[in-house]
């Protein structure tokens, strides 16, 4: 055992977990780019002045920062939405509008490690820049439950909770209660579900208002609201309606947002948050000191509670299951069963992976039995066995129980040919 481990909150990725991994990437960037998003990148440090201006409290306060050798203020990002903002104002004349792009990588925050929650996840980030309409946040709910059904989660195993900021704005106007509570107001809503009624109470006083007023507001809020109405139209001409619940405590910790927010959320494991989201139309413009005024719209899905998610999903499971399977086996293992033979064994080993095939076999000389049982590990669908019948070679499919011979010179086409026919276990009788 090794006197290390990692660094609290920081994950290894054995080979499974990466295969699930990637198999997580795979389906984000797949379903992105069925909607027609571009695939981004920033850095994974930035100045640490960008997320004490842009995020707000609850972010900075989880910060990774550190001094660098030259005393720069750093910090590993904890999202990379002012990473964004600063990318695309810097060059945004470069990009027809409007612009959609996505991205897949790490994010860091220090916040204390528990179920859903560690300090170095991966996030998949869509954002639209540059049109205000509300077509570009329906566009950004449609893609967040397609990446949901794709991974195998139905229906009955998801919501998107939806509200927007305006209408808590409205609320306080209605009350006369001056704008500046706004922000104070809405970490109030935030925390509502999870705070004790009292707690509430007391904090809502200083604003001039009581939990009953705020509480039958909420409850009014449903989807008749005309702020709703335009999403309303677009997502259920899509059938995407029935995916979405109103949820007025819906208001997002981070600063930025302006208008429509939103997250998903499991309807089985009463897991936290799986993704999050929404319009952040002042952004742009605070980051380039009100030089690019751009709209802006969009969400962030993590991969550790979703991850939770697929493996308690039985339909999301198999889908994942399959994946595994596909990432951790290969198409053939060369068995050298005469030594004699090794060096043709070995010109065929780069002949087969030249064409693409999934190849493995044994280093050293080793017994037929053991090299049979690593092609089972390896879970190979066939065994190529070069023997003392050589150049003719024997081709064992290790799922049908069947075998043929083919001269080596023929090998790869054969293969080939082999693999393309479904793979069938043994008839049984
Ligand atoms: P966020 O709600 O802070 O939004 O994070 C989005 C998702 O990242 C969460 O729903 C959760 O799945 C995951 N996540 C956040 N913190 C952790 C953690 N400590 N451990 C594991 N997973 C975590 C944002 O980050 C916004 N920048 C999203 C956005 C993009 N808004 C507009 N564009």
């Amino acid at each position: 055992m090794s006197t290390f481990q990692t660094v609290k909150g920081f994950r290894d990725f054995f080979p499974e977990e990466c295969a699930r991994r990637n198999y997580i990437f795979d389906t984000w960037r797949a379903v992105a780019r069925r909607y027609g998003f571009m695939e981004y990148e920033g850095p994974l440090v930035e100045s640490t002045d960008l997320y004490r201006k842009k995020s707000g409290d609850e972010i900075t306060n989880q910060l990774y920062c550190f001094l660098d050798k030259a005393k720069r203020e750093i910090s590993l990002r904890p999202e990379i939405t002012p990473s964004l903002a600063r990318m695309v104002t810097a060059r945004q004349r470069d990009f027809k509008k409007p612009i959609k792009w996505f991205q897949i990588g790490p994010c860091f925050r220090y916040e204390e490690p528990q179920e859903g929650r560690s300090r170095e996840f991966i996030q998949f980030n869509a954002d639209i820049l540059g049109d205000s309409s509300p077509a570009t946040s329906a566009e950004l709910i449609a893609l967040a439950i397609d990446v949901m059904l794709e991974f195998g989660v139905s229906a009955d195993d998801f919501i998107i909770r939806l509200s927007n900021r305006e209408i808590w704005n409205t609320f306080l106007a209605d009350k006369n209660i001056a704008a500046e509570h706004m922000q104070t107001f809405l970490q109030i809503i935030d925390k509502i579900e999870r705070a004790r009624p009292e707690e509430t109470e007391k904090k809502l006083a200083p604003i001039g208002l009581t939990l009953a007023e705020v509480r039958a507001f909420m409850a009014a809020a449903d989807e008749n609201h005309p702020a709703f109405a335009a999403l309303r139209e677009n997502l259920t001409a899509r059938g995407l309606w029935q995916h979405i619940r109103i949820d007025a405590t819906i208001v997002r910790g981070l600063a930025y947002y302006t208008g429509t927010v939103f997250e998903v959320f499991d309807l089985k494991h009463g897991l936290r948050a799986l993704a999050g989201g929404g319009s952040y139309d002042k952004l742009c413009a605070l980051m380039s000191d009100g030089h690019v005024d751009l709209p802006a719209a969009g969400f962030a899905m993590g991969d550790v509670v979703l991850g939770i998610l697929l493996k308690k999903t039985p339909g999301a499971q198999m889908k994942l299951t399959e994946a595994l399977l596909a990432a951790s086996s290969i198409d053939a293992f060369v068995v050298v069963a005469d030594e004699a033979q090794r060096l043709h064994a070995l010109a065929a080993v780069q002949a087969l992976r030249a064409v693409g095939i999934r190849i493995d076999y044994s280093f050293g000389s080793q017994k037929v039995g053991k090299q049979f049982q690593a092609a089972e590990d390896r879970k190979a669908r066939f065994a190529i066995v070069f023997g003392a019948e050589y150049p003719e070679v024997v081709i064992k499919n290790l799922v049908a129980r069947s075998q043929s011979s083919v001269p080596a010179a023929n090998l790869v086409d054969e293969v080939q040919k082999l693999l393309q026919e479904p793979a069938i276990g043994p008839l049984i009788a």
